[in-house]
C-alpha cells in the first residue's frame, strides 16, 4: 500500500507549470529518491507533497485521505520535511530548533514531556550534534546547520520522513552517516522517506525506488537496476557517460565523460602545439 501518492497532480507558479498531471505512488516503507536536473521541479513536488505548496490541479494523498482536508497537526505527526534551504530566527540554539520537532505532540493540556525530551536527545545523538546543542544554529558551518536541521525532522518522531538535498553542505563522511542513518531508520522503524539526491551513484545506493524526472514529468521509474543506464542520463541529465557497478556494492554506478584533465591537455597540445605547464 502507498504511504503517499499524487493524484493528476499539476504544480506550478504564476502562469508557470512545472509538474504535469502526474500520479505517482511513493511505496510505504521504502526509500525513495528523486532524481532531476536543476530546476525540474523535485523541489516543488516534494513541497506540495508536504502540502507546503497549493496544486494548481489535482492532490496528494496521504495514507488514503486528501491531505488537504487533514488537521495541520495531524499531518505533522504523519510527515515531516526537511525543505531544500530552511531559515531559523536569528539566535535559536540548536536543542530549541531540534524542541520544534515536537510542536505538532503540544497543546495546552500536553506540556514537555519525558516522551519530548527523549525524541530530541535521540535526534541530537543520531545526527552528532549533542555536543554543539547551546550554539546558535546560524553560528554553525554550512553541514553543522545541516545536519541541526536533520534532528529537527527526526525529532518529529514522524513514519514519513521527506528530505530536500540533505546532503548538500555534508563532508562525505557526514554524507554517508547521514545516508546510512536514513537506512536505518527505514529498516528499523520500517519508515517511509523520500528525497532529493543530486549524487546518483549514493541514490542507486540506498534507493529502493528511483523517480527521474524531466519535462514537467516522470520520465521513469523503479529500481536502481532496473532504471539507471546510460539513455536514462543522457536524457535527464544530457551528459554521456558509462554505467558500471559499485565495486562495494555491486548498484549501478555512472562514470560521466565530460573532458577531465586528459582530453582538455590534448586538446590544448593539438591546438598550441606546445603542453601546458599547468595541467598534469
Ligand atoms: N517561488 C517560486 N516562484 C516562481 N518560480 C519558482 C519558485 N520556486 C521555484 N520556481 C521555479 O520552478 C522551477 C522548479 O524549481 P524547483 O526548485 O522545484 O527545482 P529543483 O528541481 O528542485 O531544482 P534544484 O535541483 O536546482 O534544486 C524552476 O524553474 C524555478 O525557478
Ligand atoms: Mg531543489
Amino acid at each position: 500500500m502507498e504511504t503517499l501518492a499524487t493524484r493528476d497532480l499539476t504544480l506550478g507558479y504564476g502562469e508557470d507549470i512545472i509538474i504535469d498531471d502526474l500520479n505517482i505512488e511513493i511505496p510505504k516503507g521504502e526509500i525513495t529518491v528523486f532524481i532531476g536536473g536543476n530546476g525540474c521541479g523535485k523541489s516543488t513536488l516534494l513541497r506540495s507533497m508536504a502540502r507546503l505548496l497549493k496544486p494548481k490541479e489535482g492532490g496528494v494523498v496521504l495514507h488514503g485521505e486528501d491531505i488537504a482536508k487533514l488537521p495541520t497537526k495531524d499531518v505533522a505527526k504523519q510527515l515531516a520535511i526537511l525543505p531544500q534551504s530552511p531559515t531559523s530566527p536569528e539566535g535559536l540554539s540548536v536543542e530549541d530548533l531540534v524542541k520544534q520537532g515536537r510542536h505538532p505532540y503540544k497543546s495546552i493540556f500536553k506540556k514537555w514531556s519525558q516522551e519530548d525530551e527523549q525524541a530530541v536527545n535521540q535526534a541530537l545523538n543520531a545526527t552528532n550534534m549533542s555536543a554543539l546543542k547551546d550554539r546558535a544554529v546560524d553560528s554553525l558551518s554550512g553541514g553543522q546547520r545541516q545536519r541541526a536541521w536533520i534532528a529537527m525532522t527526526l525529532a518529529q518522531g514522524t513514519d514519513t520522513i521527506l528530505l530536500d538535498e540533505p546532503t548538500t553542505y555534508l563532508d562525505m563522511t557526514h554524507q554517508i552517516d547521514i545516508l546510512d542513518l536514513l537506512f536505518e531508520l527505514n529498516e528499523r522503524n520500517n519508515s517511509t522517506i523520500v528525497m532529493v539526491l543530486h549524487d546518483l551513484n549514493l541514490a542507486c545506493r540506498y534507493a529502493h525506488n528511483i523517480v527521474a524526472i524531466k519535462d514537467k514529468k516522470v520520465y521513469a521509474q523503479g529500481k536502481p537496476e532496473e532504471i539507471i543506464n546510460c539513455s536514462l542520463v543522457r536524457d535527464v541529465f544530457q551528459m554521456n557517460c558509462d554505467v558500471t557497478y559499485d565495486p562495494m556494492f555491486g548498484t549501478p554506478m555512472c562514470i560521466p565523460h565530460g573532458r577531465g584533465r586528459c582530453l582538455i591537455k590534448k586538446a590544448m597540445t593539438e591546438s598550441y602545439g606546445t603542453p601546458s605547464s599547468k595541467v598534469n
